[in-house]
């Protein structure tokens, strides 16, 4: 972590929000042409635009940080071993652009030795970005934002995820889905897992429950809960690691509830 200033960290943050930014909005505009979309799996989509995003967002990274290893989802690895690397999903909630379903957005964290320290998840759609450096706490267009205060469950809005697997696995979500369906006062499904966790960090959501994610689905957003005062962890509240399989994310009041109706509700 001390490979980066603070002074650094804050400069980069600059550097990745301003870069989100204009590749989001470019994206967005030219989202009016024709979409192609291609299958990486029965129900797992991505279209030109993703790459797209991906090329504009690791050329510019790798220009102005060349020291800098990159993850990025469409089968971007560089600088393996390298202690600080760049997390990407250039385009999260690919079924929702897919369809026109405007709930889409652009994800980047920064990895120092396997601790996210900077996260930036940019709503083009909204022109909302919701940026976080560890131990500064988390900002939406530059405000601070804190997690809901809400204390029960019952009194809860929460939202979650299926994986791209749902046709052929049990391990699919449904069940947990069904319980909470009927414990908490709503549930919803957004389609893109940065969102979800962003907007529990500013409270539109208590809880968020996911499996079986992607490192860069998850880094810039779970950094950005816990910066905003909420609580990550695994569904039996182990220590979150973004290349786990789990993730539950809180505002802190209804984790041990929700934990509850997860280990009821395994497998
Ligand atoms: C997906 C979204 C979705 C989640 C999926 C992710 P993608 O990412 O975050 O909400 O349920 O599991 O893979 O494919 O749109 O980048
Ligand atoms: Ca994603
Ligand atoms: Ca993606």
């Amino acid at each position: 972590m001390e490979l980066l200033s603070a002074r650094a960290l804050t400069s980069t943050l600059r550097f990745t929000a301003d870069l989100a930014k204009s590749v989001g909005d470019r994206i967005a505009k030219n989202a009016v042409r024709q979409i192609r979309v291609s299958f990486k799996g029965e129900v797992d989509l991505v279209t030109q635009f993703d790459k797209q995003a991906q090329d504009l967002i690791v050329n510019a990274m790798t220009e102005e940080y060349p020291e800098y290893g990159v993850l990025s989802e469409e089968n971007v690895s560089t600088g393996k071993g390298r202690p600080v690397r760049w997390i990407v999903d250039p385009l999260d909630g690919t079924t929702n652009f897919a369809h026109g379903l405007p709930i889409w957005a652009i994800s980047i964290a920064l990895e120092v030795e396997k601790a996210v320290v900077l996260g930036v998840v940019y709503d083009p759609t909204r022109k909302e970005i919701f940026t976080a450096i560890i131990n500064r706490g988390a900002r939406l267009n530059g405000r601070r934002i804190y997690v809901s205060t809400t204390r029960k469950i019952g009194h809860s809005l929460l939202v979650t995820g299926f994986p791209y697997d749902i046709r052929r696995t049990k391990n699919n979500n449904l069940r947990q889905f069904g319980a909470f369906a009927v414990r908490a006062r709503a549930v919803r499904r957004l389609g893109s897992a940065a969102l979800d966790l962003c907007y529990t960090a500013c409270g539109r959501f208590d809880g968020y429950w996911e499996l079986k994610l992607s490192p860069w689905d998850q880094a810039a957003g779970s950094l950005i809960l816990r910066e905003a005062g909420g609580r990550v962890t695994d569904f039996a509240g182990r220590k979150f690691s973004i290349y786990g399989d789990e993730v539950l994310g809180t505002n802190g009041l209804i984790h041990g509830q929700m934990m509850s109706v997860l280990k009821r509700r395994r497998g």
